[in-house]
């Protein structure tokens, strides 16, 4: 695959020294980029999800904390090492599932406290650049190994968007469609609307169309019988392809509500379920899925649709922004670093513990 195909899809863009973010929440409709100048706007943006997504999250973090030391730097250099710290924690507030955040976070602290330099912003912003750059190429090995485990041409199906959108570029489970429509292994994606934030609807639907991908969108209650009646097609649904928010060191994984089951109905119907997800998103510290933090949003964003209040009067609403799917029902985990097939607590050290 070209490396058109990810420059063309931007969340985020550093340029003149500011951070700009695709603000996800118009699209598809408007393509519009907000400049963020401070680090508390940049953890707004992502609590209000002008950026979603877990590596995206992560490298947005990244920028904020050049913008936040380049401002605790001119106000004091003798003091900015420690006042950066309140600044880290208000980045590391904005959303509590998505791992990358923190793993961005600690990497830039780390680099903070060595820091000798008489201009730490550029050092800071080298760091940045390179979370950014090697995610993308993360996605792009992702895709390429994501690809070989699809056997023969069929049809997808992926939940939320875990594309370009919602990466530095190119996409995790997206990145493996990517690379298996360009290998004619993948001839059809259906993708969820996903509930309540319409990431399917409005941007992995958008990508996919931008791609020129042949994409089918469902409600989600609609999955059981989509993947059913399509036994019995030509191109008939062998995969369900997501990405993941934090991994459990024994394989247990975290994404957008709704994932879960998906695990459940593929095992049911006898295809395959693959998570694509960089190291950055697997947590070692975190045995099982049981301990991974639940995101739980307003209940406003269940009770209204696109902002009209259309549940009854008085009723009450739950709105877990993310489920854990248990290591058993995951055929695949597709790495940077290789694939884990059926993971369990052995098979992930494994792979945290290889040199590559
Ligand atoms: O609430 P969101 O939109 O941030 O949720 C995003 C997801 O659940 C994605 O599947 C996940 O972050 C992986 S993105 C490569």
């Amino acid at each position: 695959m070209s490396s058109k195909v990810y420059d063309s899809i931007k969340p985020i863009i550093w340029q003149g020294g500011s951070l700009q973010l695709l603000d996800q929440r118009l699209l598809p409709t408007e393509h519009i980029y907000i400049t963020l100048r401070d680090v508390n706007s940049v953890a707004q943006a992502i609590t209000d999800m002008v950026v979603r997504g877990a590596p995206a999250i992560g490298i947005t973090a990244a920028y904020g904390i050049v913008i936040a030391a380049r401002h605790r730097f001119s106000e004091n250099s003798d003091n900015w090492k420690q006042a950066i710290e309140a600044d880290l924690e208000t980045l590391a507030q904005s959303r509590p599932t998505a791992v990358n955040l923190f793993w961005a976070i600690d990497l830039m602290r780390d680099v903070i406290k060595g820091i000798a330099a008489d201009d730490p912003i550029a050092t800071l912003l080298t760091l940045a650049r390179q979370i950014h750059k090697d995610d993308i190429e993360a996605n792009l090995k992702m895709g390429e190994l994501g690809a070989q485990l699809i056997e023969e041409p069929c049809a997808v199906l992926t939940h939320c968007n875990a594309g370009a959108l919602a990466t530095g570029g190119y996409g995790t489970a997206l990145g493996v469609i990517r690379s298996a429509f360009a290998q004619n292994k993948i001839q059809h994606v259906y993708a969820d609307e996903t509930r309540p934030w319409l990431q399917g609807a409005r941007l992995t639907a958008w990508e996919m169309v931008h791609d020129n991908i042949p994409v089918t969108l469902l409600v989600e209650g609609a999955a059981a019988h989509a993947i059913k009646i399509s036994q019995l097609d030509e191109t008939p649904i062998r995969w369900i392809i997501v990405g993941s928010d934090r991994i459990a060191a024994n394989g247990d994984v975290a994404n957008k509500i709704g994932t879960y089951s998906l695990a459940i109905l593929a095992r049911h119907h006898g295809i395959k379920f693959m998570v694509v997800a960089p190291t950055t998103t697997i947590d070692m510290n975190i045995t099982c899925g049981v301990d991974i933090p639940i995101e739980e949003r307003s209940i406003k964003e269940v009770l209204s649709c696109s902002g009209l209040e259309v549940a009854a009067k008085g009723a009450k609403a739950i709105n877990p922004a993310f489920d854990v799917t248990p290591a058993e029902l995951v055929d695949a985990i597709v790495t940077e670093k290789g694939v884990v097939l059926k993971p369990d607590t052995e098979k992930m050290k494994a792979l945290m513990t290889k040199v590559t």
